[in-house]
């Protein structure tokens, strides 16, 4: 094997899903602290404090005190090179959110176990779904009240469909958390939490043959819950499949305590032993092996004015195939061209490193003068093939767009135009009329403000947003074979029309969509949306 394999196959490239306060940021910074490349004092966390260090590009960042972009983590553990990319969360959840699991390799989802399934998560994990990359759970927070076990699981298994697999059982919870029971090696780590946060507790094994030692530490009620939930568990729960892991149909879960440092370790190592390499990725001509194949790369975000001074914008690319050299030529197919990327780095969380090199799996970061778009494939002079396209995600919130000034239509147009083909917004057009009106789609609200915020600083336009009630979008697949002018719908639904001409639907109750499927045979709504 060639150093190069070698680097590729070490890689772990993985994006962390949760909803808000689940203890996502908490987690990766745990995960930091055994990669010893990264010095963790601050790097992730901090809504109040880091996140301005961040990403003080934008103003809109800096009053709000939240990250409106999200990096990628690199950091090298037991030999693996692991990049985590962050998703966006909170009040800045957004399509990249979305887009930053197309670039993945396999999930990590992170869940509260006083909530269960939150509506975040179950978006996000739609898209793992549809991707069907593996799916690993951690539920967290046991050092406080949890939701009982089995219904924790049974949870997972109603609200996201997906079989689950626990490789360790919690032995109670809150001031009750004894520990949990490791499946597969049969014994009991019990907790501690002495060492808060600084190194896994100092954890202490007992086989659960041992009865009498394990009374002696749990307690006796504690061991005869524990003994009676793991015999329930032996004969209920599906049986542990690599295959099925890694097609995303079952996903293990491990049960622990960010916070504290319990169980994080023990996940991390299940995690990296189960997921997998760099995965080969589809393209007009076929996978394209990340191995086999040289470089090659495509666009999954485009984020803007990171350097106030400049009107710059970069590009961040997930590497398919094969190794990165900064010195070069690519061909950037959609544009038609052979070039050097310029100034291609690693953006991390708090720090820019110009890069030399980087390998299938890894995350770059470079200049773009407005040349790239999403879903773009870079690859070899020689060669000229397209990755498959990323879907249009929905956006759940929609707003009018006035102009203040209507002289600086123009402006207005480029403005808009621009900001929408970074991919933060989505533009439609009422069905029947051209460009007057136009209404913007955002998967999170706070676009809204970015994009007002951003025509007035960047394109010097002002502008009116007036929300409209809808919140679901449905794509119409079959539109050659529909006459969208005789559509019948229901009383909220609203026709409009993209950039390039396609037919779309707005709803304002989710039950008016299946009222139109019924209403018109024959018509095929899609949720996702296809360049
Ligand atoms: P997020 O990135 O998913 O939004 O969650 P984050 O890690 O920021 O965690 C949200 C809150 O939950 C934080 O508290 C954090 O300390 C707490 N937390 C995370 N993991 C655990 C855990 O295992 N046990 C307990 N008890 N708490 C946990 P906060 O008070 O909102 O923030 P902070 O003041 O601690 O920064």
């Amino acid at each position: 094997m060639s150093h190069y394999t070698e680097e590729i196959k070490r890689r772990r490239t993985f994006a962390i899903i949760s909803h808000p306060d689940a203890g996502k940021t908490t987690l990766t910074e745990k995960f930091l602290l055994y990669g010893g490349a990264i010095n963790l004092a601050g790097s992730v966390k901090g809504k109040a404090t880091a996140r301005h260090a961040v990403s003080d590009w934008m103003q809109i960042e800096k009053e709000r005190g939240i990250s409106v972009t999200s990096s990628v983590l690199q950091f090298e553990y037991d030999g693996y090179c692991i990049n985590i990319l962050d998703t966006p969360g909170h009040q800045d959840f957004s399509e990249d959110t979305y887009r930053t699991l197309m670039a993945a390799d396999s999930a990590v989802m992170v869940i509260d176990a006083s909530k269960g399934v939150e509506a975040q998560t179950r978006k996000l994990f739609k898209v793992c779904v549809m991707r069907k990359i593996p799916i690993f759970t951690f539920i967290n927070k046991m050092d406080r009240d949890a939701n009982d076990t089995f219904e924790l699981l049974d949870d997972i298994e109603k609200e996201l469909g997906i079989a689950t697999c626990p490789l360790n059982w919690p032995i109670g919870s809150g001031k009750g958390f004894k520990g949990v029971y490791d499946r597969e090696k049969k014994c009991v780590i019990s907790y501690s939490d002495t060492e808060k946060g600084t190194k896994e507790g100092t954890a202490t094994e007992i086989s659960a043959e041992d009865e009498a030692r394990l009374r002696e530490v749990i307690g006796d009620e504690a061991a005869d819950r524990l003994l009676e939930e793991v015999e329930l568990l032996d004969g209920a729960s599906a049986e542990f499949d690599l295959d099925q892991v890694r097609a995303g149909d079952l996903t293990p879960v491990c049960f622990g305590s960010a916070l504290t440092n319990f169980g994080v370790e023990i996940f991390l190592q299940h995690f990296l032993k189960m997921t997998t390499t760099p995965l080969p990725r589809k393209a007009d001509i076929g996978l394209i092996d990340p191995v086999e194949h040289d470089f090659s790369a495509f666009v999954f975000k485009i984020q803007a004015n990171m350097n106030k001074a400049h009107r710059d914008r970069i590009a961040f690319m997930r590497i398919c195939s094969g190794k990165f050299d900064a010195q070069m030529e690519v061909r950037h197919v959609q544009g038609g061209k052979v070039m050097r990327l310029s100034q291609p780095q690693q953006i991390m969380a708090d720090e820019r490193k110009i890069l030399s090199e980087a390998y299938a799996g890894d995350i770059i970061g470079v200049f773009d003068p407005g040349i790239f778009s999403i879903g773009d494939t870079i690859c070899m002079p020689r060669e000229n093939f397209k990755y498959e396209g990323i879907p249009t995600f929905a956006p759940e919130h929609f707003a009018r767009v006035r102009q203040v000034d209507t002289m600086k239509r123009k402006q207005f147009v480029k403005g808009i135009e621009q900001i929408a083909q970074e991919g933060a917004i989505q533009i439609f057009q009422e069905f029947n009329t051209g460009l007057e009106e136009i209404i913007v789609g955002v998967v999170g609200v706070l676009q809204f403000d970015v994009l007002k915020y951003r025509l007035e600083n960047e394109y010097n336009v002002e502008i009116r947003l007036e929300n409209l009630p809808y919140e679901h979008i449905r794509w119409i697949e079959n539109q050659d074979e529909i006459d969208i002018s005789r559509l019948t719908g229901t009383s909220d639904m609203k026709k409009v029309k993209d950039m390039k001409g396609n037919p779309l639907l707005l709803f304002v109750h989710p039950w008016s969509i299946g009222m139109t499927l019924e209403r018109n045979k024959g018509l095929a709504l899609a949720e996702f949306g296809r360049n």
